[in-house]
Formats: C-alpha cells, sequence, structure tokens
C-alpha cells in the first residue's frame, strides 16, 4: 500500500477510485458538491431514501460507473484517539471486501488543519493494524490478497500529518515484526532463529551482542542454561543497545522471556496445554519489536534490550525436578517443576542486566503463567512492581494506547511460598496465586532497582477479532514499551 499525502486541489478525479469522506451531517463541503457534478448522482437525495444518519462508523457506498464515493459516518460528538484508531481499522474491513486499487481519503469536519492531521493519522494507525495478516505460510501471498495498492490522504496541513505518519509507521513496523516472531512456527524459529531474526535489526542502529553457551556457562547462568539443557537446540543471550543519547549515563531496560517452544520439559503439559506454546517467547518478541520501533523513530534515550532465548524439552540429558541449580546470582534454585521455566531465564536474563547495566529502571515481559489469564482474562496483563512510579506509568500509558494492564499485589508473605528447605528458593510455591508467587521469585533478583513484571501470558495472542486485529498474535506491549522509552524520565 503506497500512501501519499495530497492538497485538495490535487485530487484526481478522472481516475476510478473510492473516495472516503468522514463526515458529520452539518456541512457537506464544496467536495461533495463537485463530486455531484462530476458523477451526476444526486447524494442528498440518496441519503435521505436510506437510513444512513452520519452516527460513529456508520457507512454509506455510492457507486458510480466513473468514481466511487464512500461517506464514513462521524457524528457530532468529539471522539478521542484511540475511536479513530478504531475506526481505522473498521474502515479497512469494509472497503477490504470491494475491489478498489486505489483510495482517496478525506476529512469533511469543520476543525483545524493540526487536528485534521491527527484524526487521520490515527485512522491510518487502525487502518494499518488491521491490514496485518501472517501469510508466510501459504501458497496465496499477502500481495495476492490485499487490493489495495495506492492511498491518496488529502489533508490541510502536510507539515503536521507527516510526522505523524512516520511516527505511525515506526511503531507499526515494530508490532508488525513482534506479530511475525510471535507467528512464526517453533520449527522455524529456534532460539538460533531468533538470535538471526534480532540480528537484521543491526542496520536500524542496534548494537547487537550474543552470548553463547560457552560465555553464559563462565557467567554462572546456570538457571537459564539448565531451562535448554533437554533440547538439542543451543540456548543464547541477546542483548540489544540503543544509545539514542550517548552524552547521558542514563539507561532504561527491557527484558524478555523468550522461550521458543515449551512443551513443559520432563513435567511434560498435556497435550492441549502443549498446543499454544509457540508464543512463550512473546514477552521476547515485544521487547524486540519495540526496540526496532525505538530505533527507527531514532529516540533520543538509552535503552537496553535483553532476551533470553531457549527450548524447554524433555530428554534424557533434562533438567529434573529435584535438581538444584546455582543463578548467576549465586542464589541457589530448586527445581520443583521443569514446566516453570520462564522465571529461572528471566532470574539470569534480569540479574545479568542490571549488574551490567545498572538501568535506571527495568521492565521484564514474560508469558509467566496460566494463572493471569484465570485473574484477568485476555484483556490486561498482570503489573507486578517494586516501585510505584513505575508502575502508575505503565498503567497510565496502558490505559491511552489500550496496552491494558492491572496491578497485582505484592505482599511479602508470597515471597515466603518460594523458599526452599535445602537451597535458597524453589523454582513453584502453592498453586494458589502462582502469577503472584512467580513475580515474587522474580523479585529476588533484581535488587534495589525500580523493577516491573508484566505477565502476558492472556495477551500476546488472542484468537478473538477486533477493530483493529484480525485473530492471532497481538502485538500487545510494542507501543506500550515505546510510549514508556519515550515519555518516562526526561534525561
Ligand atoms: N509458558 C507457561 C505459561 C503460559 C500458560 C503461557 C498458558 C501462555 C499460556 C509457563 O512456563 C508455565 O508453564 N507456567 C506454569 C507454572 C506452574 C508450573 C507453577 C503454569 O502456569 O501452569
Ligand atoms: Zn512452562
Ligand atoms: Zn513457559
Amino acid at each position: 500500500m503506497k500512501l501519499s499525502v495530497i492538497n485538495s486541489n490535487n485530487i484526481l478525479w478522472k481516475t476510478n477510485q473510492l473516495f472516503i469522506v468522514l463526515a458529520d451531517k452539518n456541512n457537506l463541503s464544496p467536495f461533495l458538491k463537485k463530486w455531484q457534478n462530476f458523477t451526476g448522482n444526486h447524494i442528498n437525495q440518496i441519503i435521505e431514501n436510506s437510513n444512513f444518519s452520519f452516527a460513529f462508523s456508520q457507512s454509506i457506498l455510492l457507486r458510480s460507473s466513473k468514481t466511487s464515493l464512500m461517506l464514513l459516518g462521524h457524528g457530532s460528538k468529539q471522539r478521542s484517539n484511540l475511536d479513530y484508531e478504531k475506526l481505522g481499522g473498521i474502515l479497512f474491513s469494509k472497503i477490504d471486501k470491494l475491489e478498489f486499487k486505489k483510495i482517496t481519503i478525506l476529512c469533511n469536519l469543520k476543525i483545524s488543519g493540526k487536528k485534521e492531521s491527527l484524526i487521520l493519522s490515527k485512522l491510518l494507525f487502525g487502518f494499518k493494524l488491521k491490514s496485518y495478516s501472517f501469510l508466510k505460510y501459504k501458497e496465496k501471498k499477502k500481495e495476492d490478497l490485499l487490493k489495495i495498492e495506492n492511498i491518496n490522504i488529502v489533508a490541510k496541513e502536510k507539515k503536521t500529518l507527516l510526522p505523524l505518519l512516520n511516527l505511525n509507521n515506526d511503531i507499526i513496523s515494530g508490532i508488525f515484526f513482534s506479530k511475525d516472531l510471535t507467528f512464526e512456527p517453533p520449527n522455524f524459529l529456534t532460539p538460533v532463529e531468533f538470535v538471526n531474526q534480532i540480528t537484521s535489526l543491526k542496520e536500524f542502529g542496534i548494537e547487537i551482542e550474543v552470548l553463547n553457551e560457552k560465555q553464559m556457562n563462565d557467567l554462572g547462568m546456570y538457571a537459564l542454561l539448565g531451562v535448554g539443557q533437554g533440547s538439542s537446540k543451543k540456548s543464547y543471550l541477546v542483548i540489544m543497545k540503543w544509545n539514542g543519547k550517548p552524552s547521558s549515563k542514563n539507561n532504561m531496560a527491557f527484558v524478555g522471556k523468550g522461550v521458543c517452544f515449551d512443551s513443559g520439559g520432563l513435567s511434560l503439559k498435556t497435550s492441549r496445554g502443549m498446543i499454544d506454546m509457540k508464543e512463550d517467547m512473546g514477552g521476547a518478541g515485544i521487547v524486540v519489536g519495540a526496540m526496532k520501533a525505538i530505533a527507527l523513530q531514532k529516540l533520543k534515550k538509552n535503552v537496553i534490550g535483553v532476551v533470553g532465548l531457549v527450548e524447554n524439552m524433555p530428554s534424557s540429558n533434562a533438567q529434573r525436578p529435584g535438581d538444584i541449580v546455582k543463578s548467576m546470582s549465586g542464589k541457589t534454585i530448586e527445581i520443583l517443576n521443569t514446566d516453570a521455566e520462564g522465571r529461572l531465564v528471566l532470574a539470569d536474563a534480569l540479574y545479568y542486566t542490571i549488574k551490567n547495566f545498572k538501568p535506571d529502571f527495568v521492565i521484564d515481559l514474560a508469558t509467566l503463567t496460566g494463572a493471569i489469564i484465570s485473574a484477568l482474562g485476555k484483556e490486561r496483563a498482570g503489573l507486578f512492581s517494586n516501585d510505584e512510579n513505575l508502575s502508575q506509568t505503565i498503567f497510565q500509558i496502558g490505559e491511552k494506547i489500550e496496552n491494558l494492564v492491572w496491578k497485582m499485589p505484592m505482599d511479602k508473605i508470597y515471597g515466603q511460598n518460594m523458599l526452599s528447605k535445602i537451597a535458597d528458593l524453589k523454582n513453584i510455591g502453592s498453586v494458589a496465586g502462582s502469577s503472584i508467587q512467580a513475580a515474587a521469585f522474580l523479585e529476588n533478583f533484581v535488587g534495589k532497582t525500580p523493577w516491573a513484571h508484566l505477565d502476558v501470558a492472556g495477551v500476546v495472542w488472542c484468537d478473538q477479532k477486533s477493530d483493529t486485529h484480525s485473530g492471532g498474535a497481538t502485538g500487545w506491549g510494542v507501543r506500550l514499551l515505546f510510549e514508556i522509552a519515550k515519555n518516562k524520565y526526561r534525561f
């Protein structure tokens, strides 16, 4: 889809295309009159004979042999940015079924050029989000299925619209990258292939460092290494560095769980429980997608992204329930369930990140527990934090962009369930409150650094469609991290 911004004098009347006009009842502008003169159709009459009332997201399609027109209702009420994003998604669904190669979108509202640019950019954000599909393994490719080739945006103020469209593109690139990774099957996206995918971000100026098993062994990362031990696939830790403000020592860190497939290990999952386990790298996918968006936008911040990439498999070499491993922090962990592996990966990834980069704050993202889905469903991620300020920031940004989270308790008592009789910690507690106990386990590895843990098990994948999502990997969290990086701390 090629996007061009034009002004109203440059509208190409002669071509067969679909004009989409966002309009309310009151001011059918000269544009509509022009269209009327051009096609000979009498819009008012057609509208009067229909049940189109200009209500928000309602539409009417006026087909003509010369060029066609879709009126998209705005209604008289003021709308939020999110409303416009959703409207963009709804618009995509409406016209995806039609055969138009060229479309022209314009606003017929009495608003300033600045406001118009904002509305158009939000509309296009939702439109693009909804256009995503993962067709790599289908015979019919995206190019065959997507009919729209050109989109013209008619804008009063090109100069305010263009940066907003650039921002859209960069965030969407990050979201789509993240979706692609989560959609990929686990026989393709093995840990080493995940490393290759991340390495492609070098071209955007991200520094990439890859630790292999030998290097992790030398660092004492036996908690992480123990998880990958049963798999024939090698484990990796990848560090991504975006140095957007070299003059500053401050930085923030995002850490992701990248279990490319979670069979449960010797504590094997049921076949039902295993079906979705390619998505167990979703936390790492969010971090990688956000790093891409951050680099594309060249944010003037220093951001570290770290992902632990492993495969959790049963084999004669696999970690056993009963094993005790030493983490990089020096704390020993009794493994009582090899399916509680994400926290083991994060224990070393978090400790490594904090020790090496001393970030101002760290956020980890992990598809950590099935219990968070029971608690919060597919709507919100669980938020656990030792820092009220950080947790408020995440919550508020999340509300704005609908990457929703919900704060969970972190009372000290939960941590006591994670103390082992014969090691410093054990990797499972009791069944009740297991998401909170998992977070309490992680807290042992972050020291005093402001830290938040997002349990994203419910939100990285959603089969249900929404206005801006067509089912599958959601891309949840990419924009959340991007906005946090952009807005938190003015260093
Ligand atoms: N990857 C799973 C959690 C998960 C479940 C993610 C469903 C997405 C959808 C995690 O490694 C796991 O198996 N957790 C166990 C922990 C338990 C053994 C304490 C769980 O949630 O059952
Ligand atoms: Zn597991
Ligand atoms: Zn897992």
